[in-house]
Parts: structure tokens; sequence; C-alpha cells
């Protein structure tokens, strides 16, 4: 069979990406430009700034990534995009980036939602099998989805208010200490000892999140001490908060992959990236003989690179659009 070389674009958030992924598992050319610097500034993304970063940026990133490659545009067999979900400012740089190029040059469009994205980073690993079940933990996301087959998605549980990595941030911020809160307190946690006491949250059998009640009881506790004039320890905050994460995360995957009688665990979105997840996965991984795969730390954040990996699976499944395609700020995994 013939070599299909994607080009995918990925803008939903705060970063402006583009790839070449060759049959949907090898990353040929990738160009990422952060904006997270200037959102520093404001301890979180700013939409409207976002938006018109991505409009300064987008065509340089295609150019740089076709140049990385040593590709022009008449080698590329599809154009694939992030049409959702996220900043609709955001997306709509990328869709219609996605649209033009398409246009222009012929190419089938082929519309990705973001967390199949994620989950297929872990394609340019190791060729995903199935059935499986994917724990996608990000910024904007913590979900089980069941894959019984090739991009076929059954969410079974999500987070109720926040999603794991946008409390990490709120942490964060609310005891200083920097953003994005999620690597800062990670590495806090590795050098602190768990001191405080604080709930599990939706402790249940549901396959269901609640990070919000965390992040409160986390910042009650630090106003508590502020008032009475007690020192924090950052770090040992950092590490109680961790634990408690790490273990409803680890709880809930555990009995979803029991209850399906699935063997196979993958992990996707920028909290991949935690250590204390990463460890507490690994462990329950290995107790109950099942093969657990993470992608490439590069891949774990917001990149391009997955769009083009899913975006291929999501081609051989018929899913392409034509120009009325559409971003979508908020849109559910089918
Ligand atoms: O997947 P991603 O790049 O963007 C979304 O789609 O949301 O994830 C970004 C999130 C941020 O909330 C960041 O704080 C968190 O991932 N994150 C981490 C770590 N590295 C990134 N959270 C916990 N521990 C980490 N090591
Ligand atoms: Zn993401």
């Amino acid at each position: 069979m013939k070599d299909m070389y994607i080009l995918a674009i990925e803008s939903s958030c705060d970063e402006t990406s583009c790839a070449i992924v060759k049959n949907g598992s090898v990353d040929i050319s990738t160009v990422i430009l952060s904006q997270i610097d200037i959102h520093t500034n404001f301890g979180g993304v700013v939409p409207e700034i976002a938006s018109r970063q991505h409009l300064k940026n987008i065509t340089m990133v295609i150019e740089e990534c076709l140049n990385k490659a040593k590709m022009t545009m008449d080698e590329i067999d599809a154009i694939a995009v992030t049409y959702g979900p996220g900043l609709i400012g955001s997306l709509l740089v990328g869709v219609e980036a996605a649209k033009m190029l398409s246009s222009i040059y012929n190419k089938p469009l082929i519309p990705v939602h973001h967390i199949a994205g994620h989950i297929y980073a872990n394609n340019l690993n190791k060729r995903m099998e199935f059935p499986l079940i994917a724990l996608v933990v990000s910024g904007g996301h913590t979900e089980l989805i069941y894959m019984k087959d090739e991009y076929t998605f059954e969410k079974i549980g999500g987070t109720l208010d926040d999603a794991v990595g946008e409390s990490y941030d709120k942490v964060a911020r609310v005891i200083g200490v920097g953003y994005p809160g999620g690597p800062i307190l990670d590495k806090m946690a590795k050098v602190g000892i768990h001191e405080y006491n604080l709930p599990i949250p939706l402790n249940d059998e549901s396959y269901n999140f609640s990070f919000s009640g965390l992040k409160s009881a986390v910042i009650n506790l630090a106003h508590n001490y502020e008032q009475k004039g007690i020192k924090i320890n950052k770090d040992n905050l950092a590490k109680s908060f961790q634990d408690v994460v790490v273990e409803v995360i680890t709880k809930k995957t555990l009995k979803a992959l029991k209850d399906k009688n699935v063997k196979r665990l993958i992990i996707a979105g920028g909290v991949a990236a935690n250590s204390g997840i990463r460890e507490g996965l690994k462990k329950i991984c290995e107790e109950n003989a099942i093969e657990c795969s993470y992608p490439d730390l590069k891949y774990c954040t917001d990149n391009a690179t997955m769009i083009g990996a899913a975006g291929y699976y999501a081609y051989k499944k018929g899913i392409v659009a034509d120009s009325t395609l559409n971003a979508v700020s908020s849109t559910n995994l089918t």
C-alpha cells in the first residue's frame, strides 16, 4: 500500500503546531510554537491573546514544518485538523488554515477530536492494540474511555467539575508557585512528604471524578494556616495533594480495567507527564498483569503530531469534512 503523508494542524489552546505524519505512526516533522511565556504573565491562558498569537504564527509554523520535512504540498496526501474541543477563537485559526490548504491543493480534509489526538499520541510510540482503556488527563479533560476497536470511543467516566490539570494549575496559583502548576507541583511533590490530610474526592464505585472539592480543600487549608500565622510547607502540601490525586485516579482506572476485563491501558494528555500518576499506574498494572503505555513526554502535551496520527485512522474510517467544517468549543468524543 502507498504511504500516506498527513499534514496536521493543532491550535485548540495555546500551542500553534503543525506536523507531517506518515501512516499514522511516523513523525516526519513537528513544529510547536508555545505561547506559555506570554500567558504566564496572566497566570493562565487568555483566550483573546491566544487566538491573536495563533493568527500571527500559523503560516510560519506550517511553512517551517514543510521545510523541516523537505517536502512540498504536492507530496502531502491529506490535511488533518483539530476541530474541537478547545478555545473557539484558537480552534478557528487552525480550522480555517486547514480548510484553505485543503481547498487550494485539493486534498481531503480530516476533522480530528482533540482527545482522539491525545489518545493516538500513543501510536507514535507503538502500534495500539485493542481492546483498551484510555485514561485522558489534561488541562481540560479527565476521562476514562473504552476502545473496543480502532477509532471507536466509548466514554465510561469523566470529571464532574474541574479537570485534573486545571486543579493542579489552580492550586499552584493559590499557593503562589507559578504557572503552569502541573509540572511545578509535580517537582515539589518529589521532595515533599505527605503531611496534610486531604479528602479523597468522589471516593465511590463510579468511574467519575471530581477535583473541585479537593482544590477547595487545599485552598481552605492554606488560608487557615495563613490566618493562624502558621507557615505552610509547600513541598509537603504538593506531595499531599498529588498523593490524593494519584490514589483516586489509580483506583478508578483499575476498576474500569477490571470491570471491562481489559488488559491494556494507555495514558494520554498533558498530565500523563506526572511522575506520581506514572508510578501509581505502573504499580497497579504490574500487580494485575496489565500492559501500560504512555506517549513520549514530548507528545503528552498539545502537539499536531498526535492529530496526524489520529487523522490517519479517522480517514481510514471514512471520516472527512468539506468546506463547511466549523470549530466547536465543546464536543463529545464518539
Ligand atoms: O494536554 P495539555 O497540553 O493541554 C490540554 O489539552 O489541556 O495539558 C496541559 C495540562 C496543564 O494543566 C499542566 O499543568 C498539566 O497538563 N501538566 C501536568 C504536568 N505536566 C503538564 N500536570 C501534572 N504533572 C505534570 N508533570
Ligand atoms: Zn490537550
